[in-house]
């Protein structure tokens, strides 16, 4: 008897030891992969003594102009950045995204604690420019590889050494895919899963090569109609493994890499010349416009709120449908602090809520003690959501009106007192206000 209490005991206080652990270790949101796990080395381009962006800008203005600009300029200096990286103890691996040059970082890696990745040995790095680190992701992070700077065209006649990419898109997949499949842990999809989301959307829809926007109608006052029903998940052919001999780490075939479009949504296209005076060619605008753009979120969403059809009397039901018809990923994709909330009111004559339901579209992460995903509600393209409110027009005191309204939300509310983050964390992206007229927006006829 007492043999088997104390067994019981042992395995109960190891299982809360264990549990305990696993509530204050630090978190591994992502795993390191090889694409990323080192800084970009800052080989000097033959004839620019300098990586710096401004010395890029001398010569291209325009893409200067609109690069400082962008939350890739902003990469490091980032106000939520800087919260997020000094909560989660200043870990060297964010650097090699938002500042990814082995220039702009103070420390260099002599190796690791044990073996592990998230534990480097550091050392001060003699190389450090303290300038170049204020440009987060700046052009070469993009451009250069071992002294070359990759583009679009081929043949120019440029006073640096140019060469050509395989597919635009090839720029992007470092930073902007990251992975977990530890066996502990149970995400539903990619950390950050962008190009999942992507790649799933364009097997749902057999969009092949099209981009979404071909399926949707411009002259049809519902712009959904012609979009062809679901027809189910269909297997992936296996991806080909392209010889990797460029620097940029993608094993992706174009053609694979070219389905993406990131760049075809992300820079507008634009004919100019590439530095003052030369000649006119087929670029694209350096904007990256994402999240922080409201004007970009609010473009690709189809919004409606109205009456339902359906309302019986002294009974109504007031929707609001919300569609995503301009992104290939789902809105809000990315880190999955981001999400939306849809909130619909019914309102009385002082304008005090008799009633309110809110519906938040979100990525759902249960962190501790493992990282499981509990659910996503996100917007998925082209698939729209319906949300309603009911309510009675006999009631006192009577509603007046019904309101919906629609927030983007960089973070949430905890997670902003957590990082005590300063600046605003949501915006209004859809509000209407319909009045009930006489109590009753139908009475009138
Ligand atoms: C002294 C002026 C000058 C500087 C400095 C300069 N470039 Fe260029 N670059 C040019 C010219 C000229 C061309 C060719 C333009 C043409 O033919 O239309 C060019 C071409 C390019 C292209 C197109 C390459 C292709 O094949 O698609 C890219 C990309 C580029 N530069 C990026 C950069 C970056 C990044 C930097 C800084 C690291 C930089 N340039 C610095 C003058 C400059
Ligand atoms: C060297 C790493 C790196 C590369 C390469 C890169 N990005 Fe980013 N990107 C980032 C980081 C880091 C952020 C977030 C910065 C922040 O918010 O602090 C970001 C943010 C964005 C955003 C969000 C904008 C917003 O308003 O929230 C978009 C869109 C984006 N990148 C598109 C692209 C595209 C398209 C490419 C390829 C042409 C690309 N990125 C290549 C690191 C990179
Ligand atoms: C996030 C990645 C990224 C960054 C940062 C970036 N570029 Fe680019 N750049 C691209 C991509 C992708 C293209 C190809 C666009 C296309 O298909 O024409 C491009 C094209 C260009 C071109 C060719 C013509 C054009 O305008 O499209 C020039 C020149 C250029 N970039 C210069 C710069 C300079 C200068 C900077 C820094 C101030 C910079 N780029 C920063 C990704 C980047
Ligand atoms: C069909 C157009 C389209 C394509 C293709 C597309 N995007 Fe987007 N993307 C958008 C729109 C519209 C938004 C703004 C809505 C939102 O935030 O989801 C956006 C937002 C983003 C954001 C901002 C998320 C945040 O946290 O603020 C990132 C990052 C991003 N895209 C990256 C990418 C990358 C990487 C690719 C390619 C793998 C890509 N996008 C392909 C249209 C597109
Ligand atoms: C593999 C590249 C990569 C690494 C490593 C990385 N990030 Fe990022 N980070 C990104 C990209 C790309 C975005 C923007 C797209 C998105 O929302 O997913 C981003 C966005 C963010 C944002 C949102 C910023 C904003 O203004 O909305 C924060 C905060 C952030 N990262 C913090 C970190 C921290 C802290 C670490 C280290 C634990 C880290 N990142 C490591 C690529 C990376």
């Amino acid at each position: 008897m007492r043999v088997r209490t104390a067994v019981i005991w042992t395995l109960a206080a190891t299982a809360a030891i264990f549990l305990g652990w696993r509530m204050l270790r630090p978190l591994e949101i992502f795993s390191i992969s090889k694409r990323f796990e080192n800084p970009l080395p800052a080989t000097p381009v033959p004839s620019l003594g300098t990586l710096s962006a401004r010395h890029c800008g001398t010569c291209h203005r325009a893409n200067y102009r609109e690069w400082s600009t962008t939350i890739h300029r902003r990469a490091w200096t980032d106000s939520y950045f800087q919260a997020d990286w000094r909560a989660e103890g200043r870990k060297q691996i964010c650097l090699e995204c938002h500042t990814p040059l082995t220039t702009q970082q103070r420390y260099r890696v002599l190796g690791y604690h044990g073996g592990n990745r998230w534990d480097p040995a550091l050392a001060p790095n003699p190389a450090f420019k303290q300038t170049l680190r204020q440009q987060g992701v700046n052009c070469a992070a993009c451009h250069v590889r071992h002294g070359v700077i990759y583009g679009p065209f081929a043949n120019l006649n440029a006073p640096h050494p140019v060469a050509r990419w395989n597919n635009d898109n090839e720029a992007c997949v470092r930073c902007h895919v990251v992975n977990n499949r530890h066996r502990d842990v149970f995400y539903r999809m990619p950390p950050c899963g962008t190009v999942t989301e992507i790649t799933r959307t364009r097997r749902r829809f057999q969009l092949e090569g099209l981009p979404i926007h071909a399926l949707l109608s411009a002259t049809s006052p519902d712009p959904l109609a012609g979009v062809p029903r679901y027809v189910g998940e269909r297997q992936a052919p296996p991806a080909r493994r392209a010889v990797d001999d460029d620097g940029y780490g993608v094993a992706l075939p174009a053609r694979a890499l070219a389905a993406l479009k990131c760049v075809e949504c992300h820079m507008p296209s634009v004919n100019r010349p590439l530095v003052p005076g030369g000649k006119v060619r087929p670029g694209r605008r350096h904007l990256w416009r994402g999240g922080h753009d409201p004007r970009m979120v609010r473009d690709a969403l189809n919004v409606s709120f109205a009456e339902a059809l359906t309302s019986t009397s002294g009974r109504e039901r007031y929707i609001l449908t919300l569609t995503d018809t301009g992104a290939e990923h789902y809105i809000p994709t990315g880190v999955p602090d981001r999400h939306l909330t849809v909130k619909l009111r019914v309102l009385d004559a002082g304008g005090h809520t008799l009633k309110s339901r809110t519906f938040t579209l979100e990525r759902r992460v249960l962190w501790r003690p493992f990282i499981v995903e509990l659910h996503d509600t996100r917007l998925r393209p082209l698939e729209p959501r319906i949300y309603g409110i009911g309510l009675s027009t006999r009631t006192h005191p009577r509603p007046t009106a019904v309101e919906a309204v629609v927030r983007y939300w960089l973070m949430g509310k905890s997670h902003r007192a957590h990082l005590h983050y300063p600046a605003p964390i949501s915006y209004v992206l859809f509000r209407s206000r319909i009045p009930l007229v006489g109590g009753n927006a139908s009475g009138a006829s």
